[in-house]
């Protein structure tokens, strides 16, 4: 779905991830391991033509908006977030992200856009709860979800294999709107 107004943080843009996004560098993150560790994407390999048809799936979708984070200081594109789907019966959507640029690993980056997304989750959209899941072992992502008030609900054990051989568990984190 297409989103008109970026939605601000102090440092960043989340702008609607439109084809002028698909760029070299978003391919190059798709094909690093290191960030695509913790990623479904790594089991596939992105051409541009993929990713072209991907971006363009994401904006027809129904159901799900997908952000390029932007850093408002210098209009870089660093890496994406994802609201989606979102369940219009009980008013629910999951979040996942990704930093591709690792110069912003360890920077606060995913903990301003999770608490910017999940904000405008429940004041412009009226959502209820929003969920995230993470593999045990991806202890930025699962810190920044806890930063922004999300809880530990449950654990998916032994639910995922990592690029290792060894096995993992997946936590599922949510945060309830304190409004209702
Ligand atoms: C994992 C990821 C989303 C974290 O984003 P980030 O912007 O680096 O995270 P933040 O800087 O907001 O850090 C949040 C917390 O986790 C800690 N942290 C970040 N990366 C960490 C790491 N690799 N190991 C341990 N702790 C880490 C930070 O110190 C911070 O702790 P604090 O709240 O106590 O200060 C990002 O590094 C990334 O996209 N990695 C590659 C793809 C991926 O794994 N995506 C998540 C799939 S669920």
């Amino acid at each position: 779905m297409i989103v008109s107004e970026p939605i601000r943080s102090e440092r960043f843009r989340l702008v609607t991830l439109d084809e002028s996004f698909a760029s070299a560098d978003y391919l190059r993150w798709l094909s690093d391991p290191e960030t695509t560790a913790f990623l479904e994407t790594r089991f596939s390999t992105s051409t541009p033509e993929s990713l072209r048809a991907f971006v363009a799936a994401q904006m027809a979708s129904t159901d799900s908006y997908l952000f390029a984070i932007v850093v408002a200081e210098t209009d870089a594109h660093i890496g994406n977030i994802k609201l989606g789907p979102i369940n219009p019966h009980h008013h629910n959507a999951s979040i996942g992200l990704f930093i591709g640029e690792s110069d912003w690993w360890g920077k606060g980056v995913a903990t301003e856009v999770i608490a910017a997304l999940t904000a405008w989750a429940f004041e412009a959209l009226g959502l209820a709860k929003v969920t995230a899941g993470a593999y045990a072992s991806n202890v930025g992502s699962i810190r920044a979800f806890e930063s922004c008030g999300f809880e530990r609900e449950g654990l998916l054990r032994s639910q995922v294999k990592l690029t290792t051989g060894d096995r993992d568990d997946v936590v599922l984190l949510g945060k309830v709107n304190p409004r209702g």
